[in-house]
């Protein structure tokens, strides 16, 4: 199995005037189909820049990123967008919902974004956000504004945002970071819920409770460490 992501060498540096960041140090890594990763690692170490490099936000300085066994340097940008609409679901610290948006359109939002043929009818659409919502145990909450809602209960609705379009895996940056101990862990068991019915989770965590039955990869310095 040669993975659903593989990272080879992968270097990434900031250039600050005269000095370079090197965030990313030659790291590799590869994760399989159905994995639920953890990555930890100190501050600074590149656990974001690895992340973000991974969801295609960013491209790395020097290496290869293999993503389904497709190069991403060979992509176009309209590749890459479509790559990241229907692909990737995104989960972060913040929640980043639209405070406008009742959670019922937070979760359709995304496939507004769909390109034209792939794009559900709003029916539809609305359909599958109520079956996402559902899943992560927000079938009660729809028609709330997210200012409404509990931190916890928040970050749900960015699980059921991030898994509308049925993505080939999940990236979640600190999901529990805004969390106390509770609503952290029933994150960690909606994730895992997630997880075992097929989808694959990388999750960067500082907190070492959330890692639990997870495959745990540590980066120091911008190298992921044996
Ligand atoms: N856009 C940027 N420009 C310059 N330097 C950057 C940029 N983004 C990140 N860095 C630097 O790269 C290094 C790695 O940053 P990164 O955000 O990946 O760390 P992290 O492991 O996610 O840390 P944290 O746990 O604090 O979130 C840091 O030294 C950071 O200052
Ligand atoms: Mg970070």
């Amino acid at each position: 199995m040669d993975g659903l992501i593989k990272g080879v060498e992968l270097w990434k540096t900031y250039k600050l005037d005269v000095t370079e960041v090197h965030a990313l140090r030659g790291l590799n890594i590869t994760v399989d189909k159905g994995e639920f990763v953890s990555i930890m690692g100190p501050s600074g170490s590149g656990k974001s820049t690895l992340l973000n490099m991974i969801g295609c936000l960013d491209t790395p300085t020097k290496g290869e990123l293999y993503i389904g066994g497709k190069k991403t340097s060979d992509m176009s940008d309209k590749e890459l967008t479509r790559m990241r609409a229907e692909e990737i679901g995104f989960i972060f610290q913040t929640f980043n919902l639209l405070p406008a948006l009742s959670v019922r359109d937070n979760v359709e939002f995304p496939m507004r974004n769909l390109p034209g043929k792939e794009k559900p009818k709003k029916t539809k659409r609305i359909k599958r956000a109520e079956e996402a919502l559902e899943q992560v145990g927000l079938g009660d909450r729809m028609n709330y504004l997210p200012t409404k809602l509990s931190g916890g209960e928040r970050q749900r609705v960015a699980i059921a945002r991030a898994l509308v379009n049925h993505p080939q895996f999940i990236l979640a940056d600190e999901p529990t970071g805004n969390l106390d101990s509770d609503a952290s862990a029933n994150i960690i068991k909606v994730l895992h819920e997630v997880n075992s019915e097929g989808n694959t989770v990388i999750m960067v965590t500082h907190d070492k409770e959330t890692t639990k039955d997870t495959r745990i990869l540590r980066i120091r310095d911008g190298v992921i460490q044996d």
